[in-house]
């Protein structure tokens, strides 16, 4: 196949960040996908209806000016103190989703949720409201390569105490998760990233060091890896696209920082890892159609088209490095 055709897509976990720098990364998001979830992990955080709206504001006019129709979804992010009111307000300003990051798990969480007692009532408010539950699944405390796996009994917990709240675990990065999440109702879902799918911890530092790939939760195995791409080609509704984008500065990346800048690469690296699969015709169910589903949206109009015209990812892309960068994809996305 050299050519494929599918409908728009959504990306339903990405970093905007805010400043001058954020106009070029939603302009990029904008470029391949129709809806987008932007995380509220900014500075200061989005945990009140004001700030969200001026967030989203401030994304969709970045948006227009990049000529791109794509839509902005709102999520806050849930801290301890904030309030069933606050909650509520935050829905009806738009909201679709809250973001819960435990205690110091990534970038900009210190402000986080210690355990789920200290959002008990924010938690509720957001099961009555109807909003997905968006969780960062890791617990900092554990080793980093068993983060993910250490918080999944958390998870359960959530699960388990609000019985018709939806819950979205974010980033999958390993096989018990996804055999968590299966475990789970069906109002559990999971996004798994594209440098997830294509990408095992060998890539980051089994050669020399490559910080563009490093990012929390961290690449995991490649039996991991095999199993994350098994539960996206498996055209279950639980999995879909969340790409996770989260460009930083060089310098902020010299100094650690974790967080991997997928969006001018993502649609391409997904269409390489799906194509390695065997399963090119489930894409668009992953990366499409599950998620709009599990968020309750209707489907995007419009077209990307995949070709089989290999580009060379330049060495920085708006600014930051992107995985990938300086070599060959097969893979080209365009909207048509
Ligand atoms: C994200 C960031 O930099 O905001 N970093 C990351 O490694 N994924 C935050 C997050 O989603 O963990
Ligand atoms: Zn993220």
């Amino acid at each position: 196949m050299n050519s494929l055709e599918i409908r728009t897509p959504d990306d339903f976990h990405v970093h905007l960040r805010q400043g001058p720098a954020m106009a070029a990364y939603a302009a990029r998001t904008a470029r391949g996908f129709g809806r987008f979830m932007a995380m509220p992990n900014v500075v200061p955080p989005l945990t009140g209806p004001a700030a969200l709206a001026d967030y989203r504001r401030a994304v969709a006019a970045a948006v227009a000016a990049s000529g791109y129709a794509s839509t902005p979804l709102s999520c806050f992010k849930l801290v301890p103190g904030m309030g069933r009111e606050a909650v509520l307000a935050c829905a009806a300003a738009g909201a679709v989703a809250g973001k819960y990051y435990p205690t110091g798990s990534t970038t900009n969480a210190s402000d986080g949720v210690p355990e789920p007692a200290a959002v008990a009532d924010e938690l509720a408010a957001m099961q009555d409201a109807g909003l997905v539950l968006s969780i960062h699944g890791e617990d900092p405390a554990a080793p980093a390569l068993e983060r993910e796996r250490a918080f999944l009994d958390v998870v359960d917990g959530i699960v388990g105490s609000y019985p018709r709240l939806r819950v979205a675990l974010e980033h999958l990065s390993c096989a018990e998760s996804v055999r968590a999440v299966l475990s789970w109702p069906e109002r559990v879902g999971a996004t798994i990233t594209a440098h997830h799918l294509s990408y095992a911890i060998d890539d980051l530092l089994g050669g020399g060091l490559r910080p563009e790939l490093f990012c929390k939760p961290v690449l995991k195995s490649a039996a991991d890896r095999a199993a994350l791409l098994e539960a996206a080609v498996s055209g279950s509704p639980r999995f879909f696209f969340g790409s996770d984008s989260a460009p930083h500065p060089p310098e902020a990346k010299a100094a650690g920082a974790a967080g991997c800048y997928t969006a001018p690469v993502a649609l391409s690296l997904l269409a390489a890892a799906f194509e390695e699969a065997g399963a090119l015709d489930r894409l668009e169910a992953f990366v499409s159609v599950s998620g709009a589903r599990f968020y309750g949206l209707g489907l995007n109009p419009g077209v990307l088209r995949l070709s089989r015209e290999g580009w060379t990812v330049p060495a920085a892309v708006d600014g930051a490095v992107t995985p990938a960068a300086g070599r060959t994809l097969a893979w080209t996305a365009e909207r048509i």
